[in-house]
């Protein structure tokens, strides 16, 4: 028999059987999906951020397509933690899929509760810190942009879980490396980078914004040059693991992020125009270490210059 290229990664303490992961709130609770393809055979997947109590989320309009991407205001509307954890995640951990649980919170107390409560769940993988969101009035890059408040949430987390803990970067913290060193320090296994950008977008009939909630975060593959570039610029200043997002929608698209130094990627926007875009980008990274008689995790931080 013929064995395929190895494809495993780690991720911290984490392996993960290959580098492909789905991006949160662009990929449900994963079982969406399941019609499309089996997602336990991606490296996991990040969950629609998890908040304590359910949330509606943002008055409609909540997206609009830009050249290169989209906006989005969704202010993370989810059926919050308790129903993920008593009628999504049975399904997923019998179905073998590894979970990583975002969360979002407004409060450092809030991501306690939160964290508590999802490590005694069995069947996550991991936790992803949402401290980035730019579409919340309270919370979000509150923290984010902020080295001292960011390391707060981790630390505080950190405290009461033994999962591994990812930190989701903002683009628009003034200074991304000393967050990320600031979390490092705090406890972070990982950094996930990066969140999207705050944008608007005017509607020329009507003179009004074209989302509800004014301005959203625009994703897709205009963001793509500026996450490869914190993605390499975090790779520098830490030593703990990157997962690299940000208008990944092809094999090539991963690859650039594994070369800047992203031990894993997330495939966010493209799955909204092809639900099979994260399964195509692991089978094109599959088939380009095969080419190249190379294993994932070769390639990581492997630009040269
Ligand atoms: C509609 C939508 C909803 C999102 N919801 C979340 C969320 O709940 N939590 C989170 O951490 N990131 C959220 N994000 C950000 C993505 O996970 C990702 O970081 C960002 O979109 C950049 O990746 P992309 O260009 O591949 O989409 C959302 C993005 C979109 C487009």
């Amino acid at each position: 028999m013929i064995s395929g290229p190895d494809l495993t990664v780690d991720v911290g303490r984490l392996t993960l059987h290959n580098p492909v992961l789905t991006a949160s709130g662009t990929f449900g609770y994963g079982l969406e999906y399941d019609d499309f393809f089996d997602v336990a055979t991606l490296g996991g997947i990040c969950t629609k951020g998890l908040s304590l109590e359910p949330r509606a989320g943002n008055p409609p309009d909540r997206i609009c397509e830009t050249a290169a991407g989209m906006l989005n205001a969704i202010g993370l509307a989810n059926v919050g933690v308790e129903a993920f954890c008593r009628d999504k995640l049975p399904t997923l951990r019998a179905r073998g899929v590894t979970v990583v649980a975002n969360i979002f919170a407004t409060s450092v107390e809030e991501f306690v509760e939160l964290a508590r409560r999802v490590d005694r769940e069995p069947g996550i993988a991991a936790l992803e810190l949402n401290v980035s969101c730019p579409n919340v009035a309270k919370g979000g890059l509150q923290f984010g942009v902020d080295p001292v408040a960011a390391a707060r949430v981790t630390a505080a987390c950190r405290e009461v879980t033994r999962l591994p803990i990812w930190v989701k970067m903002s683009p628009e913290a003034g200074d991304v490396r000393a967050v990320g060193r600031a979390c490092e320090e705090a406890g972070a296994d990982a950094l996930s980078a990066i969140n999207t950008i705050r944008g608007l977008a005017i509607d020329v009939e009507t003179w009004r914004p074209r989302l509800g909630n004014k301005t959203g975060g625009l994703s897709g593959p205009a963001l793509k040059p500026i996450a490869l570039r914190i993605v390499w610029e975090l790779a520098h200043a830490v030593k703990i693991p990157i997962i690299g997002i940000g208008g990944i929608a092809t094999a090539d698209d991963a690859i650039e992020f594994l070369l800047a130094g992203a031990s894993a990627v997330q495939v966010g926007t493209a799955s909204f125009a092809d639900p099979l875009a994260s399964k195509r980008v692991l089978d094109g990274v599959a088939a380009y270490c095969a080419r190249r008689g190379i294993a994932a995790r070769d390639l990581v931080g492997r630009m040269i210059g």
